[in-house]
């Protein structure tokens, strides 16, 4: 009876280890992979409005409106260590108030076995696009850029920038009718 107990555990204790090996291996196995890839990324719409911000200070603040298209085949970033992929799209800009912004305006997520092309055309941003002052309109320089999490089955979760960025300028003027 003891030597069948302990005899259990040492199988046990082997299997575990293998299996740990295994999952270190797989890990390795995918640690040098480049993951980064080309995205083309463009504007179609481009509008800057002046409305209330009620959740703060109830100032007239900048809200953009953007359109995008976006174009990119992920399809050679899963591999057997790639459960999902975490994609998001953010803009970057500098005002007189900030040194740098970043606002995420849409996101998804692409799991393994999903289309894993993006083509999208006149994309509208999944979240509202606020500058916490004026800082949109005439605004020169705004990039967009994609990025990606990695989820892995085992291992690191890196978070990756596309290759490809896309900048445009805020009109100089508020679109006051409505969208
Ligand atoms: C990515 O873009 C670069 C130039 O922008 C090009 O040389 C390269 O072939 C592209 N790679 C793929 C996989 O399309
Ligand atoms: C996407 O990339 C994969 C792997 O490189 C390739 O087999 C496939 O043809 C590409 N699809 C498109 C639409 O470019
Ligand atoms: C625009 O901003 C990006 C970063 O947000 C920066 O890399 C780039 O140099 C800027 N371009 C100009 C013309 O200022
Ligand atoms: C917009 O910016 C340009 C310089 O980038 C400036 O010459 C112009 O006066 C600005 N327009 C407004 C309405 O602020």
């Amino acid at each position: 009876m003891h030597s069948l107990l302990s005899r259990g555990n040492a199988i046990v204790a082997y299997t575990l280890s293998l299996l740990a090996c295994l999952t270190f291996l797989c890990f390795l196995s995918t640690l040098f992979v480049d993951y980064r890839t080309n995205a083309t990324i463009n504007t179609v719409k481009v509008v800057v409005k002046n409305v209330p911000d009620y959740s703060a200070s109830r100032e007239k603040c900048d809200l953009g409106f953007i359109t995008f298209d976006l174009h990119a085949n992920l399809t050679n970033l899963f591999n057997w260590n790639v459960k999902q992929l975490f994609l998001y799209l953010t803009a970057e800009y500098t005002t007189a108030n900030n040194a740098l912004s970043q606002v995420v305006l849409w996101d998804k997520i692409i799991l393994r076995g999903e289309n894993a092309i993006l083509d999208f055309k006149s994309m509208n941003t999944k979240y509202y696009f606020w500058d916490d002052g004026n800082g949109l309109r005439n605004n020169s320089n705004v990039t967009l850029t994609l990025a990606w999490n990695i989820i892995p089955n085992a291992g690191l979760l890196p978070s990756i920038f596309a290759r490809g960025q896309h900048s445009f300028t805020f009109p100089s003027e508020y679109t006051v009718a409505r969208l």
